[in-house]
């Protein structure tokens, strides 16, 4: 058992999710260690959707009844508590899908401006592309961040660029000035790897992508909701993030973007709710966020992602920030203890968030996720949508475990008992 100390009251934090109170697996407490792929859900969070519906439910920005008015009251106000999480204003805050969505949104706002500007049409010059620009993102990005830019690259001409990893699992920046150039249109970059746990140094590229006139995108899924942020610190055009993974509902992300820039793209996906005028020879369209909200939009996903804001916010971001760097440290040390456990990302607790991904010598990771969840204990095995980092350190996928606030240091002890018994079974490390 573990001699170290959890930051937050793990025990009675647990108590607010009720799905922690379940057993998996002939009757298995659960240890859910997947939070980096999708969090669970307090109590709030359930209640405050449920309530909108039981209570509230219309669909917002039409309609002159009671309702309307109420639940435009509750979208609106979700999106100023949303926003006030990351010290930014309620205008900066657009509503998506998820984080995927946020990222194609910015995609298409350069390759529908590139297309407009072909037509003779007027387009904002930063998000035209020809053959000759670049796009610099990093070998460290998930699918969401790497394969829209792709796609931009083959409509427009332009080419894609990366910043390599070290072999610590650390973007290489010896050849930035190479990489970053005049050239350089956008610069989208992960703040913190949902695979390798690598927290990137955000504001010093965005810096230096500013000095050579690129705009910039942050994808802060995997930061937004487990340390404090400050979008405006960040110092990046725009950032995007998911609701599922920070306690809040699935079917809600966010595309925060400093109003000028947001005013300069095009929009996305056009409907109803995102227009100013429309005749049948044409259309203009409203100002941001709603010119990126088309169609009745997810209202009870935002006032539960609102509640769930507002729970981070009662135990406070730093110290959620702590406990999870505890538990890290802690991971790190128990899995490195090992015999034939390879941790695949920074093996120090510096500059790293508490996604902890692993290989087992010998033993496939989808034969050690069966293992451990054999006992109870969730995992995500495979490539974590980001193939091109498996690829990069020779792994066909890694196990990875990833800690959040209902998290404890008994947790851990589990998932090492759990690889040494995979190791049992698999008849040791091979
Ligand atoms: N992006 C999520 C993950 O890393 C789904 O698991």
């Amino acid at each position: 058992m573990s001699a170290a100390v959890d930051v937050l009251d793990v025990a009675s934090i647990k108590r607010d999710f009720p799905l922690l109170a379940r057993t998996v697996r002939a009757g298995r407490p659960l240890v859910y260690l997947d939070s980096a792929a999708t969090s669970q859900k307090p109590v709030e969070v359930l209640n405050a959707e449920r309530n909108f519906y039981e209570s509230h439910n219309a669909a917002v920005h039409r309609g002159a009844h009671q309702l309307a008015e109420e639940a435009t009251e509750a979208y609106e106000a979700a999106r100023a508590t949303i926003a006030g999480f990351v010290h930014a204003m309620p205008p900066e805050i657009v509503f998506t899908k998820n984080a995927t969505e946020s990222i194609n949104l910015v995609a298409y706002a350069f390759s529908n401006s590139t297309d407009l500007a072909r037509g003779g049409h007027p387009a904002d010059p930063r998000f035209v592309l020809s053959p000759g620009d670049e796009i610099l993102i990093t070998e460290m990005e998930h699918h969401a961040n790497l394969v829209p830019w792709q796609q931009v690259a083959l409509k427009t001409g332009a080419t894609l660029r990366w910043i390599p990893l070290t072999d610590d699992g650390r973007l290489d920046l010896t050849d930035l000035e190479t990489l970053l150039t005049e050239r350089t249109r956008l610069l989208a970059v992960v703040h913190q790897s949902n695979i390798l746990g690598t927290l990137n140094p955000v504001e010093s590229l965005v810096r230096s992508a500013r000095a050579v006139g690129a705009l910039t995108l942050v994808d802060a899924c995997q930061s937004v909701p487990h340390m404090p942020i400050d979008v405006w610190a960040m110092g990046a055009d725009l950032v995007a993030w998911s609701g599922h993974k920070m306690l809040g509902p699935t079917g809600i992300g966010v595309l925060w973007g400093i109003p000028e820039v947001l005013a300069a793209m095009p929009p996305f996906i056009s409907g109803g709710s995102m227009i100013a005028n429309v005749t049948m020879a044409g259309s203009t369209f409203a100002a941001p966020p709603q010119r990126f909200e088309a169609g009745v939009p997810m209202t009870a996903q935002a006032v539960g992602l609102a509640a769930a804001c507002d729970y981070l916010d009662r135990i406070g971001m730093a110290k959620v920030a702590e406990h999870e760097h505890a538990l890290t440290s802690y991971a790190l040390m128990r899995l490195e203890a090992i015999e034939g456990v390879e941790i695949v990302g920074p093996v120090e607790p510096v500059d790293r968030g508490s996604a902890v991904s692993f290989t087992v010598a010998g033993i496939h990771p989808h034969d050690v996720g069966q293992v451990l969840d054999d006992r109870g204990i969730a995992v995500r095995v495979g490539h974590h949508c980001a193939w091109p980092v498996c690829r990069r350190y020779g792994v066909p996928a890694t196990t990875r475990a990833s800690f959040y606030i209902y998290n404890s240091t008994e947790d851990v002890d589990a998932l090492a008992e759990g690889v040494v018994a995979a190791q049992e079974f698999f008849g040791g490390a091979r």
